[in-house]
């Protein structure tokens, strides 16, 4: 398996992967409309500028390329923004899935990875939540891309030679230690962003939606993940499909949480910056705590994490802040 074509891999987890596919010898072609993506945070291989809304020019893209494997980024990620808008959400992560996976099945492209959420999982009953946990998603964007799994996994029965992993992230974080790619969406809503352009002076300052949380110091908990280690999921994740491994679905996180005052005090102490930080209320659709139980990533395709450290994770995403200025 060496071809490996990639939608949205000029986006922030996808270039993550792209450069990681390079930097193993991968050929690498990434598909990407630019509509958050960046141009230059293509490290590796040729980029194609295209929507998946346009059937012939992917269909051509896929032909001229011929790949072994694709992975599927290409997608809108903002939860607030899926509850005002959700027709926008099904159109482009379920619907536009559907039409890249029927753009595969005709030219017989049998591997699959999918970028799927922890927001499948709603507000989950059992933490750290495991595969089988019931899914039930508490906006369109969780059942957007539910959806999108559900639609692999019938292919997948009802299709030979189909096979798909779907890897459903908790919250990534992070940027690359040599600071050549990171984070850049020009509204970030995500807390450790937010936090280090506040820091920055980007925000007058960081609010914490809700205190009161049923946790050990009252804010929410999440299992933050370095995006580096996410894209050496998404390596395990290629390497399992080659050896043979049937469709599977695997959790992506630590296994362990912070709290958000934890990960601001993590954020003052690497930047240097005592911002100002107010408590404020809860914002909707926040489930307290989501950890991800990520044993079976492990078991079934040797991921082993190399920056399980909240330390290095800010530290990286604060380098690329200072860069982008
Ligand atoms: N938070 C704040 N202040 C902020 C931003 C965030 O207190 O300015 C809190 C949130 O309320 C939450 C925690 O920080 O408790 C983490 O919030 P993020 O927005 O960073 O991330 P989420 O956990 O909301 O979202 C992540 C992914 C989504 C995915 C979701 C699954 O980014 O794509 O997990 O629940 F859908």
């Amino acid at each position: 398996m060496k071809r490996i074509f990639v939608t949205g891999g000029a986006g922030y987890i996808g270039s993550h992967v792209v450069k990681a596919l390079g930097e193993r010898g991968y050929d690498v072609l990434t598909y990407d409309n630019l509509s958050t993506g960046h141009r230059e945070a293509v490290l590796h291989g040729e980029l194609i500028i295209g929507d998946l809304e346009d059937g012939a020019l992917l269909r051509r893209t896929l032909e001229q390329f011929r790949p072994d494997a694709v992975i599927h980024f290409a997608a809108h990620i903002e939860v607030a923004e899926s509850v005002s808008n959700p027709l926008k959400y099904y159109r482009n992560n379920t619907l536009n899935a559907l039409n890249l996976l029927d753009a595969l099945r005709e030219q017989g492209i049998g591997r699959f990875i999918f970028s799927s959420t922890a927001a499948v999982y709603g507000i989950p009953e059992h933490i750290p939540v495991t595969e089988d946990a019931p899914l039930a998603p508490i906006n369109p964007y969780g059942a957007s891309k539910m959806m999108s799994e559900r639609l692999l996994a019938d292919l997948s029965a009802a299709q030979d030679g189909f096979d798909y992993v779907a890897l459903r992230y908790f919250n990534v974080a992070g940027a690359d230690a040599q600071n050549r790619i990171g984070q850049n969406y020009r509204n970030a809503t995500h807390l450790i962003t937010r936090a280090l352009k506040t820091a920055k002076g980007e925000y007058p300052k960081l609010q914490i939606f809700g205190c009161d949380y049923p946790t050990d110091d009252g804010t929410c908990i999440r299992d933050y993940i370095h995006v580096d280690d996410l894209a050496a999921a998404h390596l395990a994740a290629l390497d399992y499909l080659a050896g043979g491994g049937t469709s599977a679905i695997f959790n992506c996180g630590y296994g362990h949480g912070y709290s958000v005052r934890e990960v601001v005090d993590v954020a003052k102490q690497v930047t240097g910056v005592d911002f100002t930080v107010e408590e404020a209320s809860r914002r909707a659709g926040d489930p307290p705590a989501l950890v991800a139980d990520s044993g079976k990533l492990r078991e079934r395709t040797g991921w082993a994490p190399q920056h399980d450290d909240l330390d290095f994770i800010v530290r990286t995403a604060w380098e690329w802040e200072k860069r982008l200025g």
